[in-house]
């Protein structure tokens, strides 16, 4: 088979054909680039389900009681939450509008997660309604909120409660969430986190089944997890004194995985080694019962499994400064570089083995010099109407979308043994304006 560069931040099918070609999943990028246009979003369902594999086989076996909720912020699609269900793996929820993904698949509710700091009543209403298993809750506004919308439905809600444990994971100041100065989770440093405990076991329509923190996203180490964990569940033991009885422990997600062929993340296997090792080791020595343990991936479960797609437009070469190649999508469909300064790496669909010729930087096709979908990339030559496919572009780019400069937000296929199917069309004009008022 030819060599693709980056085959390893790319899906797990990827391969080049006998036309030289791209191919996903066993179908031609730039044949898929023709019949649904470009930008395109391409999700590879074997690499998909490997994922979710691979995070239930790697925590089971080192941790029985384990279960993974798939975080829908990562990206949210019905047709997506119906593999997910399929391979066992619940969903994580932040607002009523990723409740109705998960809604439009018929997801168990038994297998939801309701997290976010500050969900609306008419959004726990919704989730009540539903019957969701689990509602973590991060302020004491939400207690009470949560208890009253409990009492009126009659029902007692299973919660876990969000901590903040002080810990820095090492990632992008916009996306660490374990230390003390950000918005998520009551600090246990400053003794919030034991307020709230006594304030939500005091309540008589929560079921406090729990604690639950998350560091940030991507979390590239180890240490911050075996850090956090024993500080969190150390916690955990002190709260007995108020009554409280640990069942569920979860210590988020933020599971890495590669953009750039640099910066390896650890295998699924080592964190769930580490983590399993670490909440075992915790309630030996606190003498805490192992807890069921749930795990909250999302990047990791589709970033690897997304390629997007674009055409070449017009070229710009500035002699001894840069070379752009400007593509037909951007900051609207992947806001990441722009926002994170995050890097990718970009394949020529067309030609993944071709020679590559220089650096080129990608840009967008929106109104700002800002965006760049890749800088200084080594690529082969690039012209004009040449398609690109950009690796690991499956989290956090179409879930985070938008109609910027009123483009339209881009198709998605998922792509399996050959076999394409549009599991989200292109939006159009009619989209755009359906909900203006003239
Ligand atoms: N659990 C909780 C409570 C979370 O807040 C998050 C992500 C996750 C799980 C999943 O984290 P993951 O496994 O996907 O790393 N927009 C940023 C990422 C924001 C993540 C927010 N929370 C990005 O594009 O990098």
């Amino acid at each position: 088979m030819t060599e693709i560069p980056n085959q390893e931040l790319l899906p797990m099918t990827a391969a080049a054909n006998a036309a030289g070609r791209l191919t996903v999943g066993g179908c031609d990028v730039v044949s898929l680039a023709e019949t649904y246009g470009t930008p395109l979003y391409i999700y590879d369902e074997y690499t998909i389900r490997a994922m979710c594999r691979a995070f239930v086989g790697s925590f089971e076996s080192e941790y029985p009681d384990s279960h993974v909720s798939y975080s829908s912020k990562a990206f949210a699609s019905p047709a997506l939450a119906k593999i997910l269900d399929e391979e066992g793996v619940g969903m994580d929820v932040v607002t009523g509008g990723e409740l109705a993904i998960a809604r439009a698949a018929d997801f168990p509710a038994a297998e939801i997660n309701f997290h976010g700091n500050n969900k609306s009543r008419a959004e726990l209403e919704e989730a009540l309604d539903y019957g969701i298993e689990l509602v973590t809750v991060d302020s004491m506004y939400e207690i009470d909120l949560l208890d009253d919308v409990a009492r009126k439905k009659g029902v007692t809600q299973q919660v876990l409660l969000r901590v903040s444990p002080s810990i820095d994971g090492h990632t992008h100041l916009l996306t660490s969430t374990g230390v003390l100065d950000q918005k998520f989770g009551f600090p246990i440093e400053t003794g919030q986190a034991e307020e709230a405990v006594k304030h939500a076991l005091d309540k008589s329509n929560l079921d406090v089944a729990g604690i639950h923190f998350h560091l940030g996203s991507p979390i590239f180490e180890l240490e911050p997890y075996t850090q956090a964990i024993p500080y969190v569940l150390e916690f955990v033991a002190e709260m007995r004194k108020h009554g409280l009885e640990q069942r569920i422990f979860s210590p988020g997600g933020g599971f890495a995985i590669g953009y750039v062929s640099d910066t390896p993340p650890p295998e699924i296997s080592e964190y769930a080694a580490a983590i399993s090792a670490s909440v075992r080791e915790a309630c030996d020595s606190f003498g805490l019962d192992e807890p069921r343990l749930i795990l909250e991936p999302g990047r990791a479960i589709v970033g690897r499994a997304g390629v997007a797609v674009y055409s070449v437009g017009g070229t710009k070469d500035i002699p001894g400064v840069r070379k752009y190649v400007s593509v037909d999508g951007g900051m609207g469909d992947n806001i990441r570089p722009a926002l994170y300064g995050a890097g990718y790496s970009v394949v020529k669909a067309n030609g993944p083995a071709e020679p590559v010729a220089g650096n080129v930087t990608i840009a967008g096709k929106y109104c700002e010099s800002g965006d760049l979908l890749a800088k200084d990339a080594p690529l082969p030559p690039l012209e004009t109407g040449d398609v690109v496919a950009i690796a690991a572009s499956g989290a956090y780019c179409l879930s985070m979308a938008s109609n910027y400069n009123m483009s339209l937000r881009p198709a998605v296929v998922l792509v399996n043994d050959g076999e394409a199917r549009l599991i989200r069309r292109r939006e159009t004009y009619d989209d755009l304006l359906s909900s203006s008022i003239l």
